[in-house]
């Protein structure tokens, strides 16, 4: 029997720190999919390292976030607050032209992977919509067809699971959690966000899955989250996009 692994990342936001410690932790092992979840770029300080490092990987499949879509001129930062839309000024000034291209053609979500496996920034109807609560899950459990969604967008790492009429929220904790699926359940994953999680966890955030025996983990490692922040501030960023780094919100 096959035993694919895919690798999921989501929500890098120009942190090169943050990539650098995640592609570390997983350098010995072999992906069928590397997966990215979108907002490759904006307030962190190494947007164009960060899409080039990524742009490296083999068999990545990646949907675009609104930081990316708005840096590379798609949308308008009309909804960002002050500090995003100062950084994302900022990340246009940095991004070569072929980098900006990438993102650019980036896909819209969602993106289907066959078996079941769907891709989304936001949500599956909508790519720029939150999906914190289980009310939004089950409205997606009702109008949507899948059996194991991922998406990213919110920075925190969980999940939704279809619990006959109702949906189960389950928050991951922990440097490692494992989440098995039985044979016909329906889950929204998200597998926290690489380069700014939002879990007051410091830790980079990013999962595996296993679609041949429907498993799924969730791993964090520690970063230079101290460079990362200065990296911030000396750019003329604005502070506290360094400072929340520390703080994990
Ligand atoms: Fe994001």
């Amino acid at each position: 029997m096959a035993n694919r692994r895919f690798l999921i990342l989501s929500d890098i936001h120009a942190n090169l720190e943050a990539l650098s410690a995640v592609l570390r932790a997983v350098s010995r092992r072999r992906y069928d999919k590397v997966i990215c979840l979108g907002d490759l770029v904006g307030y962190g300080a190494n947007p164009d390292a960060v899409v080039s490092r990524l742009r490296k990987i083999p068999r990545l499949v990646v949907v675009r976030g609104n930081h990316d879509k708005v840096a590379a001129g798609l949308a308008s930062p009309e909804n960002f607050n002050a500090a995003a839309r100062r950084s994302a000024e900022w990340t246009v000034s940095k991004l070569s032209r072929d980098n900006m291209s990438f993102l650019r053609g980036l896909a819209t979500g969602p993106v289907d992977l066959g078996d079941g496996i769907v891709l989304c920034h936001g949500s599956i109807p909508d790519e720029d919509a939150y999906l914190f609560s289980d009310y939004d899950a089950y409205e997606i459990f009702q109008s949507c067809a899948f059996s194991v969604c991922f998406f990213g967008h919110t920075h925190y790492p969980c999940a939704f699971r279809q619990a006959g009429d109702s949906v189960e929220f389950i928050q991951f904790k922990g440097q490692s959690t494992e989440l098995i699926l039985e044979e016909g359940a329906r889950v929204l994953i998200n597998p926290g966000s690489v380069g700014q999680p939002r879990d007051r966890t410091p830790l980079a955030s990013f999962g595996e899955y296993y679609p041949d025996n429907r498993r799924f983990v969730l791993k964090r490692v520690p970063y230079a989250v101290g460079k990362a922040r200065m990296k911030i501030i000396r750019a003329g960023l604005p502070e506290n996009l360094g400072n929340r780094l520390l703080a994990g919100t």
